[in-house]
């Protein structure tokens, strides 16, 4: 291996104990592929399998903590015991090639299609629909239901540790039901969950508590708690990059492992608010100093922008579609076979790249998203 890149490979342990052999991550990605009633596919278990070979650590898509959570088609669930045996089987594919494993776990609120919630009721802070045309206007959820489904995080993080999982990562960001009630947005409540900045925060630490609470009542070996947000929303009224240097403010205080910021471009800067000469990861980083690890993510392809991206002083680096690209990433950068590191996809690289047939419909049909040629 060229040494230049050595800095990649340094072992990093975590706050919780868990000792992360490298630097680079699997990005949590939904693969559509799971069967119907939740449980993983083989398919989704040897696509997962096929990647878990270098990286240090793997976030798997992320999986609903409640029937009313399910957010995509073919997505697992977390949501109730009988899936424990389905999570361990996903949990040991990945632990055997050597990675640690997350299962990411959600709630959908507002962005879940109706066809897949019970009676067809979306729910989400405030009756308000995301601005994409055709939206659903969802139901406001009551109070008590807040708190079952902050309740059903804690149940999902109890799978995860019966099933074998290294931790879990919650899934604050893209605009889903964390998100929903941090945003001035979608969260237009007038009781202890909204109103102001700070009672936006409360339904995400609330989780954080919960689930922070449920791992030191049931785990016995170091099990990690991750939390992944998106920085900015592009709607008036929305998160902006303020806000969410509030959020990560209180989030680092919290005993969690690691922050995990959600975007599409490692280098982006935000739009408005906070000091857009510089980017909103470097202001996150300042933000959090070295009170809790950051993963950086977003467009990262060559071992050169991943090195370079390390260098900025984010500790972990996540890969996500260029390990769908390019599953033996890190082996060739130990290898030193960096020349061959493929940065698009060919359309008769399917078979060969191990991707279940509802993400590659999902990747070949949606343009802009891979570079396919
Ligand atoms: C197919 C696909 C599915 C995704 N599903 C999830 C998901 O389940 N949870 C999540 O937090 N982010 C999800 N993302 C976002 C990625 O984790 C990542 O932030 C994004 O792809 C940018 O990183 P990249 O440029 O390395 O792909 C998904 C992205 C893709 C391409």
């Amino acid at each position: 291996m060229n040494s230049v890149y050595q800095p990649l490979f340094h072992s990093i342990t975590l706050r919780s104990g868990v000792e992360v052999k490298n630097r680079m991550v699997m990005a949590p990605m939904t693969n559509f592929s799971s069967h119907d009633d939740g449980t993983v596919s083989d398919d989704e278990v040897a696509y997962y399998a096929r990647r878990s070979g270098g990286v240090g650590m793997v976030i798997t898509a992320c999986a609903n903590v409640t029937e009313n959570g399910k957010g995509f088609h073919g997505e697992f669930g977390a949501h109730r015991d009988e899936m424990i045996p389905s999570l361990r089987r996903l949990a040991q594919a990945i632990q055997a090639k050597g990675a640690k494993a997350v299962l990411q776990i959600f709630h959908g609120g507002r962005s879940c299609p109706p066809e897949l919630v019970p009676n067809g009721d979306v729910v989400s802070a405030s009756a308000v629909a995301n601005e994409a045309a055709g939206a659903v206007v969802p139901r406001a959820l009551e109070d008590a239901e807040i708190r079952d489904i902050v309740t059903a995080f804690g149940e999902a993080t109890r799978r995860a540790i019966e099933a074998g999982y290294d931790g879990v990562e919650i899934h604050g960001a893209n605009g889903y039901l964390i998100q929903q009630f941090f945003s001035p947005h979608s969260n237009r409540r007038t009781d202890e969950w909204g109103g102001s900045l700070e009672k936006r925060m409360a339904f995400p630490l609330a989780i954080v508590d919960e689930v922070t609470r449920v791992v030191r009542e049931h785990a016995n070996r170091p099990f990690l708690v991750g939390y992944r947000f998106s920085p900015e929303e592009p709607t008036t009224p929305g998160i902006t990059m303020d806000d969410t240097l509030a959020l990560v403010d209180k989030l680092a205080d919290q005993p969690l492992d690691y922050l995990h910021v959600s975007l599409m471009d490692f280098w982006s800067k935000p739009h408005t608010g906070a000091d857009t000469s510089q980017t909103r990861l470097a202001l996150i980083q300042r933000q959090v100093g070295e009170r809790v690890p950051l993963i950086g993510v977003g467009s990262i392809h060559t071992p050169d922008e991943a090195r370079a991206a390390l260098e900025t002083g984010v500790p972990l680096i996540a890969l996500g579609r260029e390990l769908i690209m390019e599953p033996d990433w890190v082996a060739k950068v130990e290898q030193g076979r960096t020349s061959e590191i493929r940065t698009t996809l060919s359309k008769n690289d399917r078979e060969t790249l191990v991707i279940p047939e509802p993400l590659w419909q999902a990747i070949i049909n949606t343009p802009g998203w891979f570079p396919v040629v």
